[in-house]
């Protein structure tokens, strides 16, 4: 499974690629208007981090505009990817730009229908949004499996599927297990991948007994 950070907190970036953990990042408008930071200059500043795919979403409603919008946040870097909603505007806007050869990521999936559509309009990822799901009350993973369940029945569509709206180090494990392509999690939530508090307590025995030897490898 491929980790995208859903983050423009640049240090985090920084600290999980040391890992190997960042295979591409994901952004939306309440990500952006939260961090403070002018658009274009964080997806750039990301870009140059992060060679994978980095998506900056279109904020017009019209499939025109969006076009416009994308040509424009496209020309940034090579890997910026297009973020587009699932609206039928949206969709036109995916055929638009994935056919000029523009990766493009749909986003506010919320049904296997939906996810269907982006995949015939040419999407490279589709976003479905586990946690506000749950929200609802619903099990989100559910949309994942189903998802799964129909582009696996059809080998012609090539959309990976990009959990998001990622909540907890069980989403990952869920989403990992049906077989999602990526989760893009929150910094917290990656972070939270490597803790088990027998890992700590078991290190913390470790190290005793090793102070006990009185001796130093280094
Ligand atoms: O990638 C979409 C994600 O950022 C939405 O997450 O927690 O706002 O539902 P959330």
């Amino acid at each position: 499974m491929k980790f995208f950070i859903d983050s423009v907190d640049i240090q985090a970036i920084k600290k999980f690629t040391l890992s190997g953990m960042v295979d591409g990042v994901t952004t939306n408008p309440s990500i952006i208007a939260k961090s403070g930071k002018d658009f274009k200059e964080v997806i750039r500043e990301i870009c140059e981090i992060v060679p994978g795919p980095v998506s900056a979403e279109v904020t017009a409603t019209e499939a025109k505009l969006m076009v416009e919008e994308g040509l424009i946040l496209s020309k940034i870097a090579k890997n910026v990817t297009i973020k587009v909603p699932l609206t039928w505007d949206g969709l036109e806007a995916c055929k638009t730009l994935s056919d000029k050869n523009i990766m493009v990521n749909v986003t506010l999936c919320f049904s296997a229908q939906q996810a269907l559509l982006a995949a015939k309009a040419g999407a490279t990822f589709i976003s479905p949004f586990i946690g506000r799901l749950d929200d609802l009350g619903e099990d989100g993973m559910d949309l994942i499996k189903d998802i799964r369940a129909i582009y696996d029945n059809y080998p012609s569509l090539k959309t990976e599927i990009l959990a998001a709206s990622i909540r907890s180090a069980d989403h990952v494990r869920r989403a990992a297990v049906i077989g999602a392509d990526i989760s893009t999690l929150p910094p917290s939530v990656l972070d939270e991948l490597a803790q088990h508090q027998l890992t700590d307590k078991g290190l913390k025995a470790f190290l005793d007994d090793w102070e006990k030897t009185g001796q130093k490898i280094l």
